[in-house]
């Protein structure tokens, strides 16, 4: 996820600029930079990799006196991570740095090399530079053309610019991305992304809203709204005390952050692939990856092989093309029998668990096109595998798996998608009513106030008892997996997760009051057949936890999602749901969510 500082001042500004991009660090990133004017001077440093890098870069430069600096971290979502995808980008006399997503800029570029703009970057971002230059122009006067420029902007951005003609100040703009700016006593102007940099320069601070823009200078900071351009009075906030607080942006835990950016994240896992009503990989998977293909095979482990099967039902209904999961484990030594016509394609959030490595190279030794769907480019996996689809969750600190799990499940439903549109598999209709679907999982991932507390009290009442049984049906048995393995590694209780229509099979026999069903009852898939299941277990006396938009009478506690016409919009709204009741009954049995025991990261070895 990247990251923004800023500074204006009479300080060292290399030094701040770094110290604040060491701070944010934490956010994961593959590159950065940064851009400072010094005694007339513009003076521009990027580095791929570490910020190690960078530092020995730009070991022998040095600020004397009044500067303006903007630095980055980048996280690669749009544009592999090289120096010229690394922020800053810059244009005649002008740089910028920015967070977030431009959905328009393919147009925005087109528009640009028509008028003879040399673009050296595939990213979004570089739009911004030539575009201030464009207006910059034509209206001769940079506050104008900042705003002229923010107007022509589509997405979620947060945006610092410089510009050689006024290099005594930084302009601005929040709309979807976080910034905050302080001023110092004396003076000083620092902006970053979080608070993280901030703490140790400033006290005082403005947390932008969206929709505010403006410019700051030394001791001054002149802010608009983007609605009106009226001047508004800066509303000055208490900055926290402690860094690690802050890195958890105010979160008890990093998973409970990672919970919570899930509607933010699948921005950028969106971004450049859904246009208009079509899924595009252009710059990513070439459609003769999916040529000669009958079947597709997919392999991984832990949360990553759920979100596999919700992908076999995916592909399965919307690509019609024969699909099966598999445990990477057990598939490393099962012999199987495999064939080139199928795609082989594994997901994992590192790009380093060592099973689903083997698996790939088994798949690619017997000559089977293969992709990875992966958080982390340019790690093993990614490396190993003919294509990559990355997820763009940004780094994902918490041991339990959340917004790489959400990320996953996106990507894989808009490869059914691409692959549907490949094969015409469906109707037109059809794709539209998905893709529009699509369009709304960042609505329904995001975690409400009163859904949260909710969730907080009722966690009270599921500490104890002999097990739980996350039950589901369809896509929401590979959603009731991940609900168990999510309560069994972070709160040490026994949990399973079930096909609901194969508990009569067997695990029926366990039920008594002390056994709790967490029952996945979504309206738009099989709810008769679900609802019948719960009811049986109910009539053995089971405790039962229904989450379902439609009341159900028999349950004890129960949570009210919203309705929604499409199932998968079900499945990411309980899919939060799930995730936030595990959290705290895991918080309120005292355990650390974030550092469960036994249990790594990510699983190198066998
Ligand atoms: O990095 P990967 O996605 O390949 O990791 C696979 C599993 O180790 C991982 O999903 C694990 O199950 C998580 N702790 C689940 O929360």
């Amino acid at each position: 996820m990247c990251g923004i500082v800023g500074y204006i001042g009479v300080k060292e500004a290399k030094s701040i600029i770094l110290e604040g991009l060491k701070e944010l660090e934490y956010r994961g990133y593959d590159s950065a930079g940064f851009a400072i004017f010094n005694n007339n001077q513009a003076t521009l440093f990027k580095a791929v990799g570490k910020l190690t890098n960078l530092v020995e870069k730009c070991k022998d430069f040095k600020t004397q006196g009044f500067s303006v600096a903007i630095g980055h971290t980048r996280w690669a979502t749009h544009g592999k991570p090289t120096e010229a995808n690394a922020h800053p980008h810059s244009g005649e006399a002008t740089f910028v740095v920015h967070n977030g997503i431009i959905e328009n800029y393919a147009l925005l570029k087109e528009e640009l090399i028509k008028k003879g703009f040399k673009f050296s970057s595939q990213t979004d971002t570089e739009v911004l530079v030539h575009l201030f230059e464009d207006e910059l122009s034509r209206l001769s006067d940079p506050s104008k053309a900042f705003r002229a420029m923010i107007g022509r902007l589509e997405g979620a951005f947060a945006i610092l610019l410089i510009t050689k003609s006024e290099p005594d100040r930084i302009y601005f703009v929040k709309h979807g991305s976080p910034m905050i700016v302080g001023l110092a006593e004396d003076g000083e102007v620092h902006f970053a992304s979080s608070d993280a940099p901030l703490i140790g320069y400033t006290r005082e601070v403005v947390y932008l809203e969206d929709g505010m823009y403006g410019v700051a200078t030394t001791n001054k900071l002149e802010l608009h709204t983007l609605e009106t351009d009226e001047v508004i009075t800066p509303q000055f906030k208490r900055l926290p005390e402690s860094k690690n607080f802050a890195q958890k942006e105010g979160f008890r835990y990093f998973m409970e952050k990672e919970i919570y950016e899930q509607h933010q994240v699948l921005i950028d896992t969106m971004m450049g692939r859904v246009v208009n009503q079509k899924i595009s990989f252009d710059d990513e998977v070439s459609p003769s990856l999916f040529e000669g293909i009958d079947e597709i095979k997919i392999c991984a482990c832990g949360t990553s092989y759920h979100a596999a099967l919700t992908a076999s039902y995916l592909f399965e209904r919307l690509a019609k093309i024969r699909t099966t999961s598999e445990i990477a484990s057990e598939f490393r030594y099962k012999e199987p029998l495999l064939r080139p016509s199928t795609l082989f394609i594994v997901i994992s959030q590192s790009g380093e668990t060592a099973d689903t490595l083997e698996a790939l190279k088994m798949a690619k030794r017997a000559g089977l096109k293969t992709l990875a769907i992966c958080n982390v480019d340019n790690s093993s996996i990614v490396r190993e595998a003919d294509a990559t689809l990355l997820t763009r969750a940004g780094i994902e600190k918490g041991v339990a798996s959340t917004k790489a799990f959400a990320t996953q499940v996106a990507v894989l439903w808009m490869t059914a998608l691409y692959l549907a549109q490949l094969r015409h598999s469906l109707p037109r209709e059809k794709l539209e009513t998905e893709i529009n679907a699509l369009r709304h999982i960042r609505e329904v991932t995001k975690v409400t106030p009163t859904l949260h507390e909710k969730l907080k009290r009722l966690s009270k009442r599921y500490l104890h008892g002999h097990g739980f049984f996350f039950i589901g049906r369809d896509l929401f048995y590979p959603l009731a997996l991940e609900g168990a393995l999510k309560l069994k590694e972070i709160s040490y209780l026994h949990a399973e997760g079930y096909p609901a229509g194969e508990m009569k099979h067997g695990p029926i026999a366990l039920a008594d009051s002390e056994l709790f069903t967490i029952a996945l009852m979504p309206k738009t898939l099989l709810y008769d057949k679900i609802k019948s299941n719960v009811e049986e277990l109910s009539a053995r006396d089971s405790t039962i936890l229904a989450i379902s938009p439609e009341p159900f009478e028999l349950a004890d506690d129960f949570i009210t999602t919203h309705p929604h016409e499409h199932p998968m919009l079900e499945f990411f709204e309980m899919m939060v749901v799930i995730q936030l009741l595990s959290m705290e009954i895991a918080i309120r049995m005292g355990n650390d969510v974030d550092m469960p025991r036994n249990l790594a990261k990510s699983v190198t070895v066998e």
